[in-house]
């Protein structure tokens, strides 16, 4: 039976020395701030809000909740972000994707201050991923980086096979494991044969966005399996993208859902925060 990854455990103590640190910067003046804004009612996308505002109030981060009703116009949007973007107490801007379709993405990542782009999605940031030259780190790839570490897996040499291309986890994934020095390849839905490629995989990370998706016939015994995926199931229950009771008697380590890599993409992006209140009073005094 695999042993179970518990990303409740790591990220609490991640927390726990962010909140610290919050308390040495509030010592100081510097009350790190993350503004976090939410258009529209989708039910998903407000109880990530929610558990991203609890985080901030339990590590001392203050938290600036901004909610637009679905029809708020792009023009309106970017002007919003361009004034978070011009107050200096705002530290880090968090748009909760996905916006309402009458909204380009793209152009209010964009509009985003890369000095306070705790997601990492604009441009500048994924062009320093691809470098491995991190200022802020992509919050879910971060943090399976971390639960990868904090089991002791050594990644140099491994092989990573990660499934999933999206700009939020596969394709900054896929860029982590690699600075790792990890043999990586990313499937996707043109993948042909894709439970040959997943059998080689040491190190299988699943971000599909289909519950159950991945079956122990799909992963080689001894494997370490993380699951990113979160779909609410006919009877209201929560799974992930791994068919975690069959996987579990193949893979050696593997994360559960809800309880695994969720809580860290929260812990991370609290770490972002206080990396962008501590650079923006260090680029004040300097
Ligand atoms: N929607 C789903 N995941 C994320 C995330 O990590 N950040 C933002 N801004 N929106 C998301």
């Amino acid at each position: 039976m695999a042993k179970i990854i518990d990303g409740k455990l790591v990220s609490a103590s991640i927390r726990a020395s962010v909140a610290d640190e919050v308390k040495a910067l509030r010592e100081n003046g510097i009350c790190p701030t993350l503004a976090v804004i939410l258009v529209g009612d989708d039910p998903a996308s407000a109880v990530y809000v929610r558990n991203k505002q609890k985080a901030c109030i339990e590590t001392g981060i203050e938290p600036i909740q901004i909610t637009l009703p679905k029809e708020t116009t792009e023009s309106e949007l970017l002007s919003k972000i361009d004034e978070l973007n011009r107050d200096s107490k705002i530290h880090g801007i968090l748009v909760q994707l996905p916006l309402p379709e009458h909204i380009s993405e793209e152009k209010v990542i964009s509009k985003i201050n890369p000095e306070k782009d705790v997601d990492a999605f604009t441009h500048e940031s994924v062009g320093r991923i691809v470098e491995g030259k991190y200022s802020f780190l992509p919050c879910t790839p971060a943090g399976i980086m971390k639960l990868l570490e904090y089991y002791e897996i050594d990644v140099a040499g491994k092989e990573c096979v990660v499934i999933g291309r999206s700009n939020i986890v596969g394709k900054p994934m896929a860029l982590l494991l690699l600075n790792a020095s990890g043999t990586v390849t990313v499937c996707h839905s043109k993948t042909k044969n894709l439970s040959e490629v997943t059998k080689r995989a040491d190190i299988l990370i699943v971000a599909v966005g289909k519950a159950k998706f991945v079956t122990a016939d799909m992963v080689k015994e001894g494997a370490v399996v993380v699951d990113v995926g979160i779909n609410r199931m006919p009877d209201g229950k929560l799974a992930g993208d791994v068919d975690f009771d069959s996987v579990s008697s193949v893979a050696s380590l593997l994360t559960p859902v809800p309880g695994g890599v969720g809580p860290m993409t929260i812990a991370m992006l609290m770490c972002n925060t206080v990396f962008a209140a501590k650079r923006a009073h260090n680029n004040k005094k300097a």
